[in-house]
């Protein structure tokens, strides 16, 4: 499994990943608008089929922000969301911010447990963020190698 750069060869692939796994789609030309943009966008990629994406950005100084992650549904618990995380966590410690901050459905268990393998923490919950009404917790990852890095 590798996890590469997105380029928009990618576009199709990656709408149809979202589309099996998120209710409340983006779609196709949003995430061609955030490529173009310079957002952090990687995929990864097993045997040269993409199974997974990641975005992520600088959402203000010294707040790094998780967009969207998906993984194809045939594809889920092999490794290849931690990978793409690991490499968006790693690409953001080396920019000059405090945290990481996601928001996730808080009926997403599976997604919930996912991020705290990764020790993020529950920042708080914002009731009827998403279309259909659910919630969102907000989590986020202290970087405190960057804390370090700035004295
Ligand atoms: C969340 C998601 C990206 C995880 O991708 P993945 O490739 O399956 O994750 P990994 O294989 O790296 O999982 C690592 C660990 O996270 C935890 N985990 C992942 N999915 C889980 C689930 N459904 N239930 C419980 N724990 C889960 C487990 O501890 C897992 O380790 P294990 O398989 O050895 O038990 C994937 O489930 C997905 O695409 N979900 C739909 C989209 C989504 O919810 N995105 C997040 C929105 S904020």
């Amino acid at each position: 499994m590798e996890i590469r750069k997105f380029t928009p060869n990618d576009l199709k692939r990656v709408f149809e990943i979202e589309n099996m796994s998120f209710r409340q789609s983006y779609g196709i030309n949003m995430f061609q608008q955030l490529y173009d943009m310079g957002v952090g966008f990687l995929v990864a990629e097993d045997n040269g089929y993409v199974i997974g994406y990641i975005i992520f950005w600088i959402k203000y100084q010294n707040q790094g922000h998780i967009i969207s992650i998906a993984v194809d549904k045939n594809y889920r618990r092999l490794g290849a969301g931690t990978k793409l995380l690991i490499k968006a966590i790693s690409v953001l410690s080396l920019l000059d911010i405090d945290a990481i901050y996601l928001e996730v459905n808080e009926n997403n268990y599976g997604a919930v447990e996912f991020y705290k393998n990764f020790d993020f923490q529950v920042d708080r919950v914002v009731p009827g963020y998403y279309e259909n009404g659910d919630g969102a917790i907000v989590m986020y990852l202290p970087l405190e190698l960057g804390k370090i890095s700035r004295k």
